[in-house]
C-alpha cells in the first residue's frame, strides 16, 4: 500500500527514512507528501530521489491522488484540521501523539472518524511494540499480581532550535491565533511514559485516564508552559504512577527513559543503553529475565496500523486511547499554571539553557518516589 504522509520534516523525516530502509519489511510506500515547508526537510533529497509528489495542502494532494491511509505528523495545532480533511477524503488516519491539544478537540477527531467509517490510530510507538504487547497480556492475565507502583525518569536536554521549530509552537498554551496547543514536556515530549503506565494497566486497548494528578512544575526556557516536572498520578487500577522529567537538566545529567514498574510478584524495568531500551522482568525469587529491546521504529507502527486496517483487526492504540493522556493533563491547566517555579540559576550557552541542580533533584526524587517538595526541595539553588 502507498500511504499519504502529512509533514516531512522534524519527526516525520523518520517516516521517509525508514520507508526507504531495510526496516520496511512490509514494503509499503509513500503516495505523496503534504508539507508547505518540505524544502526545509532534512530528507528532501531522498524525497526527490524517489520522485514522491509533494503538495502544499491536503486539498491539492487529494485532487490528484487518493490514499487508504494518511499518517499525520504535523504540529499539534494542525492535528484536528488535518484529520478532518483526511477523513473527508476517505483515508484512515494514523495520528502522531498527542492526538490533539484538548479532550474536546480529540473527541471531534474521534467522532469524525466514526462518522466517516474510518479507523483512527495514535502513534504511541510503545503500544505497537511486540515486547510491550506481550507484557500487557501477561499483566492482564494476572501473572504478576496487582500493580503496586510505577515510575519513570526522562532527562533530555533540549536547545533553542527545539523550541523554535516550525514557527515556535513548542511550549505554547495557545498559538497567537487562539488555536490550542498545550505543549509541554509532560503533555507532549514525554507523554509516552504516562501513556505506557495507563495502557499497561487498563484492560483492553481503550486506555483510561488517570484518576488524579498532582505535580511540581518548573521552567528555565521563556515558554508559557514548563520544561521540568515531577508528577504523581492515581492510575485507573488504583496504584500510584510517578514521572520525573526535564528538558533543562544539562547534557551531563541526560538520562534516557528509565522505567520501573513494581507488581506484587515482579518488577519490570526498562533501561536505555547503547543497544536501545531493554525491558527486564525480575521475578519473586529475584531472578531477572531480559525480554528484549523495545522496537520504537516509526515504520513498525505504520505497518501494524496498515495491517489492522487491511485485516479489520483491533487497533492497539485507538483514538479513544489517545484521549487518556490529554484528559489526565487537562486537570493541570484548569487553574492556569499558577505555581511554575522560575528555576535559577540559568546557564546560558550558545544553543541552549539549562540549570545545574535539576538533574540531581529529579534523580533523587525518582529514587525516593517523592515530589521534590516532599523532600523539602525546589529545582533551583
Ligand atoms: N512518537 C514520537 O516519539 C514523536 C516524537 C517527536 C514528535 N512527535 C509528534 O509528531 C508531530 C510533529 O512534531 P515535530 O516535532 O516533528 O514538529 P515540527 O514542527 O518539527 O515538524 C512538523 C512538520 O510539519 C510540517 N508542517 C508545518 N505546517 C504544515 C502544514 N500546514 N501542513 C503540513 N505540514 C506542515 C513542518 O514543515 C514539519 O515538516 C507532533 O504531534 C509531535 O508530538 C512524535
Amino acid at each position: 500500500m502507498k500511504f499519504l504522509l502529512v509533514g516531512c520534516g522534524g519527526y516525520a523525516a523518520l517516516y521517509v527514512r525508514e520507508v526507504f530502509s531495510p526496516l520496511n519489511t512490509d514494503g509499503h510506500g509513500i503516495e505523496g507528501i503534504v508539507d508547505p515547508y518540505a524544502d526545509r526537510s532534512p530528507v528532501i533529497d531522498l524525497i526527490r530521489e524517489h520522485n514522491i509528489p509533494v503538495y502544499d495542502t491536503l486539498e491539492a494532494f487529494y485532487e490528484k491522488h487518493s490514499a487508504e491511509v494518511a499518517v499525520i505528523c504535523t504540529p499539534i495545532g494542525l492535528h484536528l484540521q488535518n484529520a478532518l480533511t483526511c477523513f473527508a477524503h476517505g483515508s484512515h488516519v494514523l495520528m502522531e501523539k498527542p492526538l490533539s491539544a484538548t479532550s474536546e478537540l480529540c473527541r471531534q477527531i474521534i467522532d469524525a472518524a466514526k462518522a466517516a467509517g474510518r479507523r483512527l490510530g495514535v502513534g504511541y510507538q510503545l503500544c505497537y511494540d511486540p515486547i510491550m504487547l506481550a507484557l500487557k497480556k501477561r499483566i492482564e492475565a494476572g501473572e504478576f499480581g496487582k500493580a503496586l507502583s510505577m515510575k519513570a525518569l526522562v532527562l533530555w536536554q533540549r536547545n533553542f532550535a527545539y523550541y523554535a521549530r516550525s514557527g515556535g509552537w513548542a511550549g505554547h498554551i495557545n498559538l497567537p491565533d487562539g488555536t490550542p496547543v498545550y505543549d509541554s514536556i509532560l503533555t507532549n515530549a514525554t507523554c509516552h511514559y504516562l501513556m505506557n503506565m495507563l495502557w499497561l494497566t487498563t484492560p483492553g486497548y481503550d486506555t483510561l485516564p488517570a484518576l488524579s494528578i498532582e505535580a511540581q512544575l518548573g521552567r528555565v526556557y521563556p515558554i508559557e508552559t514548563f520544561d521540568t516536572a515531577a508528577a504523581r498520578f492515581t492510575l485507573p487500577c488504583g496504584c500510584e504512577g510517578m514521572l520525573f522529567v526535564s528538558h533543562v537538566a544539562g547534557v551531563e545529567e541526560e538520562n534516557a527513559p528509565t522505567m520501573e514498574y513494581r507488581f506484587e510478584k515482579a518488577t519490570i524495568r526498562v533501561v536505555t543503553g547503547a543497544n536501545g531500551a531493554v525491558l527486564t522482568i525480575t521475578d519473586e525469587k529475584g531472578e531477572t529475565h531480559e525480554a528484549g529491546v523495545l522496537c520504537q521504529n516509526v515504520i513498525h507502527k505504520t505497518n501494524e496500523f496498515i495491517r489492522a486496517v487491511e485485516n479489520d483487526l483491533p487497533l492497539t492504540c485507538p483514538g479513544e486511547a489517545g484521549l487518556a493522556t490529554v484528559l489526565t493533563y487537562e486537570k493541570l491547566f484548569e487553574n492556569g499554571l499558577p505555581d511554575v517555579e522560575a528555576i535559577k540559576p540559568v546557564i546560558r550557552e550558545e544553543d541552549k539553557l539549562w540549570s545545574p541542580h535539576v538533574g540531581k533533584v529529579l534523580k533523587d526524587a525518582f529514587a525516593q518516589r517523592r515530589l521534590p517538595r516532599e523532600m523539602g526541595k525546589t529545582y533551583g539553588a
